[in-house]
């Protein structure tokens, strides 16, 4: 049998203690409003799930699906919407999660999208991000962890659709 353990990066623990901070910071500064959060499918799926758990106001939950990489480690250069919101973000406190900014491109479409809807605000969480790689300056307002340029998978994040079921962050290694 294919053996199955990809090195950990950032255990379980790790990101459980720093989604309890990310959410107490988003509870306050959302303190007297209400929020849209927006899921960004596919690879936040799983950071969103537990982020919103610990945010202590009431809100709605939104999902958005963009694409930019193909089944390569290296973005593809343009973005694709695969599946828009349904619902009506004009006048709403926005706040998209992300899992991962990488050369910041897949983020300043869906900003660019999100803002011509004309929202009341736009913040952004992102489980991770590589500034090595930051092409298009973007703002995250709650971040998860800064890493260094490595191809990471797990808790969310895939390579070619695989790992996205692991419970940590790995690192893809030649023999994965
Ligand atoms: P960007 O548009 O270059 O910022 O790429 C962002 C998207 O690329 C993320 O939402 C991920 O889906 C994917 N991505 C970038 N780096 C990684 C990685 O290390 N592992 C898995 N997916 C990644
Ligand atoms: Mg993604």
């Amino acid at each position: 049998m294919e053996l199955y353990s990809p090195e950990i990066f950032i255990s379980e623990e790790e990101i459980n203690l720093r989604i309890d901070a990310l959410g107490r910071a988003i509870t306050k500064d959302f303190e007297n409003e209400d929020l849209v959060v927006i899921c960004v499918l596919k690879g936040a799926f799983i950071f969103c799930s537990d982020l919103i758990k610990k945010i202590n106001r009431p809100l709605k939950l939104e999902f958005i699906s963009l694409s930019s990489y193909g089944d390569s480690t290296n973005s593809s250069g343009n973005v694709r919407l695969e599946m828009d919101l349904t619902a009506n973000i004009e006048g709403k406190n926005v706040l998209i999660v992300e899992d991962i900014i990488d050369s910041g491109l897949t983020i300043k479409t869906l900003m660019e999208l999100i803002s011509v809807r004309n929202p009341k605000s736009v913040k952004l969480a992102s489980l991770l991000f590589k500034p090595i790689k930051l092409k298009y300056p973007v703002k995250i307002d709650y971040l998860g962890f800064e890493i260094e340029d490595k191809f990471v998978i797990g808790y969310g994040l895939d390579y070619a659709g695989r790992y996205r079921e692991l419970p940590y962050i790995g690192v893809l290694n030649a023999g994965n």
